[in-house]
């Protein structure tokens, strides 16, 4: 059975001293027994952050992740971070199309396939997000909409699409406290596999987050679905003991 995988999504927040007490207390806890159980663990910071989390958690098994990556090699893009630039830090992970840069950034579907193209190509695994909006949910698209944003990476990246790892991210649920129910997650994580099956015949590796108000409370029951392969977790990333409890809940 493969592993699960738990990474955390800081967004906008941090600061040296932070990063450090939050990373010291993670480590702390990853370093006390967990019987032999296994989860990976990653932790997706600002990329202001990069060098110092590279630093922290060299060794100790915790993956580094970035927020977003530039669908561009290099050149004239001010602001943006290639992926030799995260690789530069030992990236492994980027999430791409993260709802808030869908929403705030009006990355499209063919944007962030091509994101996801580019850290394919770099061998970053990119973390793809889908998810429905409460009014897309409401109008009965959910599964449409999902299936139409992952479908435009899976056409920009052909049998690669076995490397990536799929994020499935209601709108309504993230940072609402509003968890999607585990049979409302594990209904969308089924159709998504489905799709995955029909693109590639290693769908099975492909492993598929939940993420949407996951938290210490509720992680064991999403985490206990069929097709839920980990969690992309916001604001209980934040708190180590929090997220120590959403990796024992994975480490089955
Ligand atoms: P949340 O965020 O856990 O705070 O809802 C999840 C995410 O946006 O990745």
């Amino acid at each position: 059975m493969k592993q699960k995988l738990i990474a955390g999504n800081w967004k906008m927040n941090g600061s040296l001293a932070a990063n450090a007490a939050l990373l010291g207390g993670i480590q702390h806890g990853l370093a006390q027994a967990f019987n032999g159980r296994k989860a990976q663990v990653a932790v997706c910071v600002p990329a202001a952050y990069l060098s110092q989390v590279q630093q922290i958690t060299q060794g100790s098994g915790i993956e580094l992740g970035s927020q977003d990556v530039s669908a561009q090699e290099q050149g004239a893009y001010t602001g943006e971070i290639s992926c030799a630039m995260l690789k530069d830090f030992g990236v492994r992970y980027a999430i791409v199309g993260h709802s808030e840069r869908r929403q705030y950034h009006a990355e499209t579907d063919a944007l962030v396939a091509a994101k996801a193209q580019r850290a394919l190509a770099a061998g970053i695994t990119p973390i793809v997000c889908v998810g429905e909006t409460l009014a897309e949910r409401e109008a009965g698209k959910t599964e449409e909409v999902v299936k139409r944003q992952l479908a435009a990476v899976i056409h920009a990246n052909g049998h690669c699409i076995s490397e990536i790892v799929v994020a499935y991210e209601p709108v309504w649920a993230i940072g609402t406290g509003k968890t999607a129910t585990p049979e409302q997650a594990q209904a969308v994580h089924a159709v998504l596999r489905a799709q995955l099956k029909a693109a590639t015949e290693h769908s099975d590796r492909v492993q598929i987050l939940y993420g949407g108000s996951m938290n210490a409370a509720n992680a064991a029951e999403l985490l206990a679905q069929a097709d839920i392969d980990g969690g992309l977790i916001g604001g209980a990333a934040l708190k180590s003991a929090d997220f120590l409890t959403i990796i024992a809940a994975a480490a089955r």
